[in-house]
């Protein structure tokens, strides 16, 4: 077999690579973004932004082991204007998603007004999951009203491909009514998961937590949340509309783990904590170890087993 095609589409947007990095992972400033445009991801996607920049939490405010990672960031970023016009004046371009997590629905209705007027920008990713933004103790993903009067307001104006990064579930009941809120919606997309609410990581010497905002509880990300992404990943896959797509997301650390997420239904996947701990050249590596993966099972295409997870009878 000569040529693995591991490329996908999202929404009509092609991507040469299905691999791409995770909103929140070394993609908030200028020069993180530069280093994605020239690697091998096949797509970019922002730091999730607000209208105004952010400093975000005190540090510190995030650490990672050998299973994982904690963090409670507090969305620092650069202000939506900045990922706007990041783009205006470079030539080379892929697909770019910008990631946006207003603090309120004003706030959520004027960063997708903003970035309508941005042809540059391919796709939005609505963030309603992040863990460690205490406006109301509430992660927006857990509120299905909110989320449902949210997104009417949003597709009554709204021209972009959206998606929506989810947290994650973990009862049928929610599954089935976050799905039906979707599947009324013209989204393109389903991120899942973000990183896994209030965990706890202790320095056993110190007999102390270790990160330092809200108490030192934060979102768990890493190998350790893969069983938990990938379930996510293949209740979504039967239960919303086939024409959206799902980026998987979580325990990444391998070509492997992404011949996982494509069998549970992912139609592309980001890598988060696994770029942070290994850096830009774990897109080549990621890339190598999938097409020996697929080439070794006697596939040619992502699409020949994206879905096709068997249950044992
Ligand atoms: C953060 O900035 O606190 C993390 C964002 C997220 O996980 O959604």
């Amino acid at each position: 077999m000569d040529k693995i095609d591991i490329s996908t589409s999202i929404s009509n947007i092609k991507l040469s690579s299905c691999i791409m990095n995770a909103s929140g992972a070394l993609c908030s400033t200028e020069i993180e973004l530069l280093n994605l445009l020239k690697s091998s991801s096949g797509a970019i996607i922002t730091k999730s932004c607000t209208n105004i920049l952010r400093k975000g939490n005190l540090e510190p405010r995030y650490f990672e082991w050998k299973l994982g990672s904690i963090n409670s960031m507090g969305l620092p970023n650069l202000g939506i204007d900045f990922y706007l016009y990041f783009l205006e004046n470079i030539e080379f371009k892929k697909p770019f998603f910008l990631s946006i997590s207003g603090l309120s629905t004003e706030e959520n209705l004027l960063l997708v007004e903003k970035s309508n007027a941005f042809s540059n920008i391919d796709a939005l990713e609505l963030n309603f999951s992040c863990p460690n933004i205490n406006t109301n103790k509430k992660i927006l993903g857990y509120n299905f009203n909110e989320i449902s009067n949210l997104l009417e307001k949003i597709f009554e104006f709204n021209k972009k491909p959206v998606g929506i990064k989810l947290p994650p579930y973990f009862n049928d009941d929610h599954f089935n009514k976050i799905s039906n809120i979707l599947n009324k919606f013209p989204i393109s997309f389903v991120t899942c998961i973000n990183s896994i609410p209030n965990g706890i990581f202790i320095d056993i010497n110190k007999e102390s937590t270790v990160i330092r905002p809200n108490n030192g509880f934060g979102g768990i990300g890493g190998k350790i949340i893969k069983p938990f992404a990938l379930s996510n990943v293949n209740k979504f896959y039967s239960l919303l509309r086939k024409d959206i797509s799902i980026i998987g997301c979580g325990g990444i650390t391998s070509g492997k783990d992404i011949f996982e997420h494509i069998l549970c239904g992912a139609t592309a996947v980001q890598v988060g904590t696994q770029f942070i701990k290994e850096g830009i050249k774990i897109f080549d590596r990621l890339k190598n170890e999938l097409v020996s993966f697929i080439k070794n099972k006697d596939y040619s295409s992502i699409n020949n087993f994206k879905g096709n997870l068997k249950k044992v009878k």
